[in-house]
């Protein structure tokens, strides 16, 4: 059975809110049949809900607590509320600058799942990591720790190799897939996305690959031109 492709942004801390309502309104007349998701700032995800067009709103982070003493964190139940209908976690900007652990990601995990949030969860191996050879032996911890004890049935994994986000640097279409194959295993038939520098120029070699179930996209989901040519990519593609 051929799985769904999900393209999504993910705009970091990139946009207004009115920015980002300008560009949904732009962007959403030419999302059809795609499954879209937008992660844009907490501030803006209430606003472009609020716009009720076919594309997914989301989160870029949360807390793993219920509630609490936390300051300036947001909760899921918080998420929830305003209507983001998934939430990025484990990213590698989370776990390299802000020092985000296996564990803590799949409390997130968790939490998020308990209130009724997708989880995209990131995982990715290090430039060293890649030439010391222990790109499996990383995913495998970051899997196998991420997702203890958890349903996997809405779970959406991304493999974002960290030496290639915001690089300019792509992983070439058979190093993504020999790593989504890698994934495959573990996740079964749950979408794997593949994130890292992905362009319109890029897209379509990367989804002609049988594990690579569509993108998580930074730099090029910043622009409705780029991120509306990577959507489009994927009519063009037979998998
Ligand atoms: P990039 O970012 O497309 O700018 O490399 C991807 C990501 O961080 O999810």
């Amino acid at each position: 059975m051929k799985r769904k492709v999900i393209i999504a942004g993910n705009w970091k801390m990139h946009k207004t809110a009115q920015e980002g309502c300008t560009f949904v309104k732009d962007l959403a007349p030419l999302v059809e049949e795609q499954e879209v998701y937008i992660a844009p700032s907490f501030m803006a995800i209430k606003p472009l809900v609020d716009l009720k067009t076919p594309i997914v709103i989301g989160a870029q982070n949360m807390h793993d607590a219920v509630e609490g003493a936390y300051t300036g964190e947001v909760s899921a139940q918080m998420l929830k509320d305003v209507g983001a209908q998934f939430v990025i976690l484990g990213h590698s900007e989370r776990r390299h600058v802000f020092g985000e652990s296996d564990e803590l990601i799949n409390r997130k995990i968790k939490r998020a799942l308990e209130e009724g949030i997708q989880p995209i969860f990131c995982i990715g191996e290090t430039l060293e990591e890649r030439e010391q050879g222990r790109t499996h032996e990383v995913l495998k911890r970051q899997i196998d720790t991420g997702l203890a004890g958890v349903n996997l049935d809405t779970l959406i994994l991304a493999y974002e190799p960290v030496w290639a986000i915001g690089t300019g640097k792509t992983a070439t279409p058979e190093i993504a897939e020999e790593a989504h194959e890698f994934c495959r295993q573990y996740v079964g038939d749950r979408p794997i996305l593949y994130g890292g520098s992905v362009k319109p120029d890029n897209a379509e070699a990367l989804l002609a690959q049988p594990n690579i179930d569509g993108f998580l996209v930074g730099g090029a989901s910043l622009s409705v031109e780029t991120f509306s040519k990577i959507i489009e990519v994927n009519k063009k593609v037979i998998r």
